[in-house]
């Protein structure tokens, strides 16, 4: 009986957010650690997707967008390579895969949100390999579900509301970008959302983050006021802080054909409010 959910990632910040998500709602799952599961590893694969899983839940994947630019290859195996190979182990098993696309995938020219049947055209490394995973998922015929977020935050891993609510702490200054503009994302709502998706029925390419949009500056500002008020959240230009990869300037994703099915995506703020007070250490 194919009522078993695997979920692959489990320990990274989305992964985690499914995990618990799972237990709460006593769902049986499965989760194996990176030495079990290896997208890397075509044999882990073939034997870790079994006629018993219904669901695969993919929250794995190569996330280091600057790292990527010097390691292409890597995030290659990673994010295409791999998923392609899991993409047709639950076609052969009939599994319906879920997996995790970003904003990357564009690059940023748009002056109005995404669509999800706009045309891929990524500005980095990372976004190319992403971009080839969705394509080798929809090119496998399996049945999946492929959502595409950006901005994503959550109580524990790595990502910019920790990172600013620390630095807040410890400096009395920080300088954020205004020029790029986008959606962030809360991990545990978009697990929320994802299975609330699949749940009706939903398949192909969609979009989910959080409500409403913002610059990573207005971002900080409001992580600051909540967590360290002192601090002066200053803004300046992305050309002020080069990095490997480049970043597209706007990646606001249209969320208007998940929210036509889920409802209207918790504003950005609520998330944030409610993912502040609960902040692991670092
Ligand atoms: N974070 C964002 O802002 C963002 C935005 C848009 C889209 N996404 C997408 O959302 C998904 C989840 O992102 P996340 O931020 O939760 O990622 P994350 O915290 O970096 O977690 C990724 C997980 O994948 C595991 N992993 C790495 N290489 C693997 C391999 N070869 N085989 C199996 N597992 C492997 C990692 O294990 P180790 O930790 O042991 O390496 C980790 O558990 C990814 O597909 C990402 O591209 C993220």
């Amino acid at each position: 009986m194919n009522d078993r959910v695997l979920l692959i990632g489990s320990d990274g910040m989305l992964g985690r957010a499914w995990a618990s998500m799972l237990r709460l709602a006593s769902v049986d799952f499965d989760a194996p650690t990176l030495e079990e599961f290896d997208l890397t590893n075509a044999d882990s694969i073939d034997a870790g997707i079994t006629d018993r899983h219904g669901r695969v839940i993919n929250c794995a994947g190569y996330t280091d967008v600057d790292g990527a630019e010097g390691d292409e290859s890597r995030a290659l195996a990673v994010n295409a390579t791999g998923v392609g190979r899991l993409a047709d182990a639950c076609r052969r098993v009939g599994a319906t895969v879920v997996h995790y696309s970003t904003d990357y995938v564009f690059d940023g020219s748009a002056t109005t949100p995404y669509a999800t049947d706009h045309a891929r055209s990524p500005l980095g490394a990372y976004g190319r390999t992403k971009a080839a995973g969705e394509e080798a998922i929809e090119r496998s015929r399996c049945d999946h579900l492929i959502v595409r977020t950006s901005w994503m935050y959550a109580p524990w891993g790595n990502n910019f509301v920790r990172t600013i609510a620390r630095l807040a702490r410890e400096r009395d200054t920080l300088r954020v970008v205004i020029d790029q503009r986008g959606r962030p994302c809360s991990a545990e709502h978009l697990a929320r959302t994802t299975l609330a998706l699949l749940n009706a029925g939903q398949r192909g390419i969609r979009h989910a983050s959080d409500g409403g949009e913002c610059t990573w500056h207005e971002f900080a500002v409001e992580i600051a006021r909540l967590t360290a008020p002192d601090c002066h959240i200053e803004p300046c230009s992305a050309a002020e802080f080069p990095r490997p990869a480049p970043r597209p300037a706007y990646s606001v994703l249209d969320l208007g054909e998940t929210e036509s099915v889920v409802g209207p995506m918790i504003h950005w703020r609520s998330n944030l409010s409610s993912v502040v007070q609960r902040l692991e250490q670092e």
